[in-house]
């Protein structure tokens, strides 16, 4: 394989690339821009086992270079089985955590490759032969590879704890762990992680090397334990944009264009994202790794005041008779439409609604579900029509003029604390205006808080109906009381 051909094929992946992001940015695109994101990645794959076995066969000759790419594809297999295992079994209420895991293995596997590099320079062709210096660049370059690795690998493995909220470690609990002179350690941390990396840089010495890279993996860990509840989305899409630097880093020293441009697009992709986030949840960066946001302890308000508050309630069939009677509906999907697995459901309630000349449209607030997207998927999922989707600031002014809001699962995206309330964890967070609504009727199961674990007014408002049970149960029976 000529170099000319490497590069030609890593331009067409490069494009594909493009093209995937492009065609992910709506949903009508998606699936194609899918498509690309795997032609382009498949591409890039076959490109670099032919580019590994043409170098390992100037250095190793045929044969070493033979069994060099088996073991390439020994690993391509476990790691491929794995990853289709996990793509296959995980539950999309669960993908954060995955996503957050993919980003541990992008941070390790730059990480071991700086190693490698650093290590054994010559195998890489940074130097012509073992012994030789490694220029002053590539040092710079493999040091910020390593460095950003480190500190995506162990930052994420903290992310995915906080996510899955399955494990006792304290570290791993979603509330936030703060402690007195947090900031000034972490500053700290960063410089000396920054000397190290310089010292590394003008002298090659690999104790700073090794050292800077202990200190990465630490900063990791203290940089993602204080922040904890709602912040989480942008903390996995800013590591998401970690994971593409490191990547981008490493690409330089390999001079190896592929995982410059790709590390670039996911470096500066999740970015974007993360700034969307933050303006979806009126959030600086800043703030956001200051952490303390979703602080639940202080914010969930006292809980036994949730119990004694009185609230109107009503059943499946009493929702029906005010959604039936109503010219205007504007649905509000949340997290627990999908815990509860009833977008096919709700999409049969829709369509009967629609039957019966009731003007129904469906509300998409930017942070709904646990992950960005979520409700989009859901609802494409049951094929519900895309003009019938909007989002939140398409759809905001038209509460006010709505008969009936219907919130399913949803909690914190509709709370007007977020208005009203300037001392509430989540104030200036935009929401779904759903309190403008005539009535409102809101499905969960209990008076329990949403993630942000906060008590929600909504719930309390003369015009609202309350109506307990698990989203799939009731909706379904709102289908039947229609029929
Ligand atoms: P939440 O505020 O989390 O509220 C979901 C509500 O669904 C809960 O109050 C729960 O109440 C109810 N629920 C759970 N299972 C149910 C079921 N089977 N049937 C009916 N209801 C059920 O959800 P949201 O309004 O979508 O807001 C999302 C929150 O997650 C925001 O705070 C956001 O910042 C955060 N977050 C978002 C993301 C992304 S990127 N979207 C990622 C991580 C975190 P009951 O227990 O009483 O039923």
């Amino acid at each position: 394989m000529s170099m000319n051909l490497v590069t030609t094929l890593y331009l067409i992946a490069s494009i594909c690339f493009i093209q995937a992001l492009k065609g992910l940015s709506h949903p009508t695109t998606s699936r194609r821009g899918n498509v690309y994101g795997m032609l382009g990645m498949g591409l890039a794959i076959v490109t670099t086992i032919g580019l590994i076995y043409k170098l390992s066969a100037l250095s190793f000759g045929q044969g070493g270079a033979t069994v060099g790419i088996g073991y390439v594809i020994v690993g391509l297999l476990v790691g491929g089985t794995a990853g289709s295992i996990m793509a296959k079994r995980v539950e999309m209420t669960k993908m954060p955590e995955l996503v957050a895991f993919m980003h541990s293995m992008i941070g390790m596997a730059a990480v071991f490759i700086a190693i490698a590099a650093v290590v054994e320079p010559q195998s890489l062709g940074i130097v012509k032969q073992l012994g030789d210096s490694i220029p002053a660049g590539n040092r710079l370059e493999l040091f910020l590879g390593a460095a950003i690795g480190a500190i995506t690998f162990s930052g994420s493995v903290i992310a995915f704890g906080k996510l899955s909220g399955k494990y006792k470690f304290r570290l791993f609990q979603g509330a936030p762990v703060q402690f007195g002179g947090q900031h000034k350690l972490n500053l700290l941390l960063g410089l000396a992680t920054l000397a190290l990396g310089i010292t590394f840089m003008l002298t090659g010495n690999l104790g700073a090397f090794a050292l800077m890279l202990a200190l990465a993996f630490v900063m990791g860990v203290l940089i993602i334990i204080p922040i904890g509840g709602a912040d989480m989305p942008v903390v996995v899409s800013m590591l998401n944009s970690y994971s593409g630097w490191a990547a981008a880093g490493i690409g330089f020293s390999l001079n190896n264009s592929m995982l410059i441009i790709a590390g670039s697009l996911v470096g500066s992709s999740g970015a974007i994202l993360s700034y969307i986030m933050c303006k979806a949840m009126n959030r600086s960066f800043f703030n956001v790794l200051l952490g303390g946001f979703g602080n639940t302890a202080d914010a969930a308000g006292p809980a036994g005041s949730k119990e004694a508050r009185p609230v109107k309630s009503g059943s499946a069939d009493d929702a029906t008779f005010l959604l039936t009677n109503a010219d205007t509906v504007i649905i509000v999907p949340g997290y627990g439409l999908a815990v509860a697995r009833a977008q096919h459901s709700l999409m049969e309630l829709a369509e009967k609604l629609t039957h019966r000349g009731v003007t129904v449209k469906f509300a998409i607030h930017p942070v709904a579900g646990r992950m960005p997207g979520h409700m989009n998927v859901l609802l494409a999922e049951a094929e519900v029509p895309y003009e019938q989707v909007f989002e939140m600031d398409d759809i905001n002014s038209e509460f006010g003029q709505t008969d009936v809001v219907l919130v399913l699962g949803a909690n914190d995206v509709v709370n007007p604390a977020a208005k009203n309330d300037p001392k509430s964890p989540i104030a200036g967070m935009p929401i779904l205006e759903a309190y403008k609504a005539k009535t409102v009727i809101v499905n969960k199961r209990s008076m329990a808080s949403g993630y942000a674990g906060l008590d929600n007014e909504l719930f309390y408002l003369d015009k609202t109906m309350m109506v307990f049970g698990d989203a799939k149960k009731v909706i379904e029976d709102m289908v039947k009381a229609v029929e």
